[in-house]
């Protein structure tokens, strides 16, 4: 059954204004599961305008009192476990992630509005000492209208983190979900108006980025942007944005250092260095894409990835065994084969695991686990983001080498490190220019702690106490008290 989605403006679900609609695939099949509106900038406008009058008139959502702001936010984390299972289902039939995956990812938006339910309580401003002749009061404000701008690979993850802070802060929102993947974004605004938001507050408008996205960042009554996904529309969207000075948060790509010493726990490493660069197949953002593995153990190492590689199960994604999907599209299939063609001239192919059997799935966007070998840190394939399970492995010996080798690319959005010395660890943390380290560990992001990063991987941070700053505007109120 091809179901038909609708976009969310002020309350009800509506048409894009021009009738037209684009497919959303199953990625396992190739199979079209629904259509959506190919909404066109008419459409946006009446959704920025909706979230416009929530904030404006009569200040609706930035003036309920914090206490029912917050109530409304744990309602809805309660209604999104209540869902789960069907939360996921509906996931994984859209992105290709495998079911546990997607499980994990929906308890992930459950705690988002939890967590920033708790929060809408507890913003507050200061009083900084200014002398006894006056007194002065800081208050933090939301920033106004606030529009959202998200990936395909977490999809209800990562609006949910959005839409969350934002909604706490006392903003409201226009979410434009990824085109490849709109279903799960759409339930949001079902969920939050169940638990009480008033309408008007959150307006999900789905379609294309060039067409709906692209209206968002450029429109004056927008006041904020807050955008994940590629390097290369982060770029456009800070040109845009810089027109009406809008705030941007950029969360772009990745090429992460993983780093394996050979004093590492080794069963440890090799699993966790696998799983950072094979989880959603490896459509991560964070995803530990260059394997960095001293040469003392270097050999032992590979073996056993290339071992752990092989047995990676692709298949379907809704079924429990399955421990790969296909990748999202066939736009990102072919880009990720294409970046595989290319290791094959660089670099030594070490292993590469097995396309799924299952004759239901030959038309889906599957990409086996592949790991390249004996790389160095300045073939393509070491330093561009390729949003696939392609794994690099480069081999080294010194400290001081791998740590210049982790820093020397554009990115810097999160690093893993292996070892069990403390001082190492803690040393090689300190002099990486990434806003993530995992040591002994990976892809954590837990939602209490900041999450963005350095040089071209971004600008701001979302989750934590951070996140909620970035949607948050400081205002100075000075009383004079002197005669
Ligand atoms: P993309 O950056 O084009 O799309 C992300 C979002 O931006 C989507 O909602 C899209 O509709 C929107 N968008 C696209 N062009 C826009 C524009 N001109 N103005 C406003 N919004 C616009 O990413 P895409 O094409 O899906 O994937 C390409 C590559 O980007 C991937 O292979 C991967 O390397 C990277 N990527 C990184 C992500 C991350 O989490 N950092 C997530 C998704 C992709
Ligand atoms: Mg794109």
């Amino acid at each position: 059954m091809v179901e038909t989605l609708r976009n969310h403006i002020d309350g009800p679900w509506e048409e894009a204004a021009d009738g037209g609609r684009f497919e959303v695939v199953n990625p396992a099949t190739g199979e079209v599961i629904a259509t959506a509106p190919d909404s066109k900038a008419p459409d946006v406008e009446r959704a920025i305008d909706a979230a416009r009058r929530a904030f404006d008139e009569g200040m609706w959502w930035p003036g309920t009192p914090e206490r029912e702001r917050g109530r409304i936010l744990l309602r809805a984390a309660e209604i999104v476990h209540r869902e789960s299972e069907r939360l996921a289902r509906m996931e994984a039939l859209d992105s290709g992630k495998p079911i546990a995956e997607a499980r994990d990812d929906i308890a992930e938006v459950a705690y988002c509005f939890e967590y920033y339910g708790g929060w809408a309580t507890k913003i507050r401003g200061d009083v900084p000492p200014v002398g006894p002749e006056a007194l002065s009061i800081v208050v933090k404000e939301p920033v106004g209208v606030a529009a959202g701008i998200t990936p395909w690979n977490y999809p209800l993850l990562q609006a949910a983190q959005k839409v969350a802070a934002a909604l706490a802060a006392g903003c409201t929102f226009v979410l434009k979900p990824p085109e490849q993947t709109p279903l799960t974004c759409l339930e949001l605004p079902k969920i939050l108006e169940e638990a009480g938001l008033p309408p008007g507050v959150l307006n999900v408008v789905t379609g294309f980025g060039e067409t709906a996205g692209a209206p968002l960042v450029a429109s004056p009554k927008v006041d904020k942007v807050s955008f994940t996904g590629s390097k290369e529309v982060g770029q456009i969207i800070m040109r845009s944005a810089a027109d009406t000075l809008k705030r941007v948060t950029l969360e772009l790509g990745g090429k992460s250092p993983n780093i394996v010493f050979a004093d590492a726990d080794f069963a440890a490493a090799v699993e966790g260095s696998c799983n950072g660069v094979f989880w959603n197949q490896g459509e991560i953002c964070s995803a530990g894409s260059r394997v960095f593995v001293e040469r003392r153990i270097y050999d032992d190492a590979l073996a056993a990835m290339a071992e752990h590689a092989r047995k990676v199960r692709l298949g379907d994604p809704l079924e429990e065994a399955t421990t790969m999907g296909p990748l999202v599209s066939r736009e990102q299939r072919d880009r990720v084969e294409r970046y595989i063609a290319i290791g094959m001239e660089e670099a030594r192919l070490a292993a590469q695991g097995e396309r799924p059997t299952d004759p239901r799935l030959s038309g889906g966007y599957f990409v086996p686990p592949t790991i390249f070998a004996d790389a160095t840190n300045d073939l393509t394939i070491a330093r561009e983001e390729i949003f696939g399970p392609v794994m690099t492995v480069i081999p080294f010996t010194e400290v001081e080498e791998v740590v210049r080798l982790a820093n020397d690319n554009e990115y810097g959005l999160a690093a893993a490190i292996w070892t069990r010395d403390i001082t190492k660890a803690i040393t090689v943390a300190r002099a990486l220019r990434v806003g993530t380290v995992w040591i002994n560990g990976t892809q954590a992001a837990p939602v209490e702690a900041p999450w963005g990063g350095y040089k071209r991987s971004g600008i701001g941070r979302e989750l934590g106490e951070a996140g909620l700053e970035d949607f948050l505007e400081t205002k100075h109120v000075y009383v004079e008290l002197g005669g």
